[in-house]
């Protein structure tokens, strides 16, 4: 099997972004490393209706965010890097400044200092410019900040097209075909 992909899910609204991900690994046969925040385990409740277990079930590996010792807070564990998604204001400010007090923002500065790939999906509207100097910082440190805007050149009909376009660009991003994504021309030409 392939190297896992560490999804974080941070209390951010859009949860259904972060199931929709865990979902997709599974389909692509990636394994799926999850840490839910505190924050997430409420905003998943809300939006959804689910436990924070039920999601954890759809994980082939989960921590607890308290656990500061587990194997993704080491670089030393091979991972193909790490999503979050959705990714809070306070979690991205954890990664442009290095706060590392909770496995979630340790695990993310790992798979930067690894010079591994680490794809925010960024939710919060409107910014300000504290959000937006995090989000540079973040940038420079070499995180892709990814926010969840929607594009319409593929027609969406549903919530589930929306999300599933945004989920499917992230897993782009390392390579992984999740043939969830509309692709601009590919059938229109045919
Ligand atoms: C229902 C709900 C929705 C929220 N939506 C957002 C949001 O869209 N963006 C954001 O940055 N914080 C949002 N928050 C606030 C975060 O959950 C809060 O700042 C928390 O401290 C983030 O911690 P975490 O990064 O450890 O998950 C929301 C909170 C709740 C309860």
């Amino acid at each position: 099997m392939s190297l896992p992909l560490i999804v974080g899910i941070s209390g951010a609204s859009g949860a259904v972004y972060g199931l929709r991900l865990l979902d997709a690994l599974r389909t692509a046969k990636v394994a799926s490393h999850l840490v839910i925040s505190k924050s997430a385990a409420l905003t998943i409740k809300e939006e959804t209706g689910l436990a924070a277990d039920a999601v954890r079930s759809m994980a082939d590996v989960t921590y607890s965010n308290g656990d500061i010792g587990a194997a993704i807070s080491s670089g030393s564990f091979k991972t193909r890097g790490m999503i979050i998604a959705p990714c809070s204001v306070r979690t991205v400010s954890d990664i442009a400044y290095g706060g590392t007090e909770n496995l979630l923002s340790r695990a993310a500065d790992v798979v930067l200092k690894e010079r591994r790939r680490l794809v925010l999906v960024v939710r919060e509207t409107p910014l300000h410019a504290g959000h937006l100097r995090s989000m540079l910082a973040a940038t420079e440190n070499g995180a892709i900040i990814m926010p969840p805007v929607p594009a319409f050149y593929h027609r969406p009909t549903s919530v589930d097209d929306i999300v599933n376009q945004t989920v499917g660009r992230c897993l782009d991003l390392f390579d992984i075909d999740s043939g969830l994504v509309k692709r601009w021309r590919s059938e229109a030409e045919s």
